[in-house]
């Protein structure tokens, strides 16, 4: 048991590499707190993987709202008496379009969903880490936005991912003598709504462009998440780890 009685708030847990490890976690001893807009996905997801709801909460709700990134962490204290984790995973692409072409809205939306709400994240689970004693964060950045990942008309996404390293870095050198660690995970293309959408020609332009020729499957995503919330990663802090199929160091 890799998370054995840990509490972990789980956002974008509704679909793809969130709903990947919300079955994972739970597997693994955790209690999981579970995120998303969908209420009806979140529901239906912890009615299969725990028909009792023992060790599952569902807390349905937008992380660009402040007021729900401290829910999350309200609701995970009072029912499961403290948090140890947080796999701060919600995300969004945008539009795909040049930035010649790209609206203001589309550029604040994606930077507000994905960078701003880990901000709100990280403001209300550090207190609440504090309070335990300690414990590991973990926010999905992208292979988009970083080594070798220049993508045409993803520049709102790349530069909300990117974003997010910085603020990782600054959150792991404020907390490290606090006794919590904050990481970021790099996927690389992952068969999910958001990597490719079913679209076979999208999908195949995508696992192209990784050296192992294929795309990640959400739950060897969600195994990298599980191993930096463990105490197995218990001196890494500060890491972007990229578990992107060689995306980052392919020559071409
Ligand atoms: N798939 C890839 O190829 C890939 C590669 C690199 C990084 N990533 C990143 O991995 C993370 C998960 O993506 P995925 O591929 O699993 O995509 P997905 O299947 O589309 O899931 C995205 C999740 O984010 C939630 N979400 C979106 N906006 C939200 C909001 N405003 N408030 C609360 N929840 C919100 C969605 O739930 P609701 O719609 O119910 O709110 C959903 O659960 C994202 O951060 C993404 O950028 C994905």
């Amino acid at each position: 048991m890799e998370l054995d009685n840990k509490t972990i708030v789980i956002t974008g847990a509704s679909s793809g590499i969130g709903a990947a490890a919300a079955r994972l976690f739970l597997q693994e001893g955790a209690n999981v707190v579970l995120g998303a807009r969908s209420k009806d996905k979140l529901t239906a997801l912890a009615e299969e993987i725990d028909p009792a709801l023992q060790r599952t909460l569902v807390v349905p709700g937008d992380v660009t709202h402040i007021a729900y990134a401290n829910e999350l962490v309200t609701r995970a204290e009072e029912r499961f008496g403290g948090l140890d984790g947080a796999f701060n995973n919600a995300g969004i692409v945008g539009d795909m379009v040049p930035v010649t072409e790209m609206t203001h809205a589309n550029w604040s939306t994606v930077m507000t969903v994905n960078l701003t709400s880990a901000f709100l994240a990280a403001q209300a689970q550090i207190p609440a880490l504090m309070r335990r004693g300690g414990g590991s964060l973990v926010f999905t950045s992208s292979f988009v936005g970083f080594s070798n990942g220049g993508m045409p008309g993803m520049a709102a996404y790349a530069a909300s991912k990117a974003g997010m390293l910085g603020l990782v870095q600054s959150l792991a050198s404020e907390h490290a003598i606090d006794a919590i660690r904050v990481n970021a995970l790099l996927p690389g293309g992952t068969v999910t709504p958001a990597g490719g959408g079913g679209n076979v020609d999208a999908m195949a332009f995508i696992a192209g462009l990784h050296p192992v020729k294929r795309m990640a499957r959400p739950t060897e995503i969600a195994q990298a998440a599980m191993f930096m919330l463990s105490d197995r990663a218990s001196f890494m802090t500060g890491s972007p780890m990229q578990v992107d199929g060689g995306m980052s160091v392919r020559l071409i």
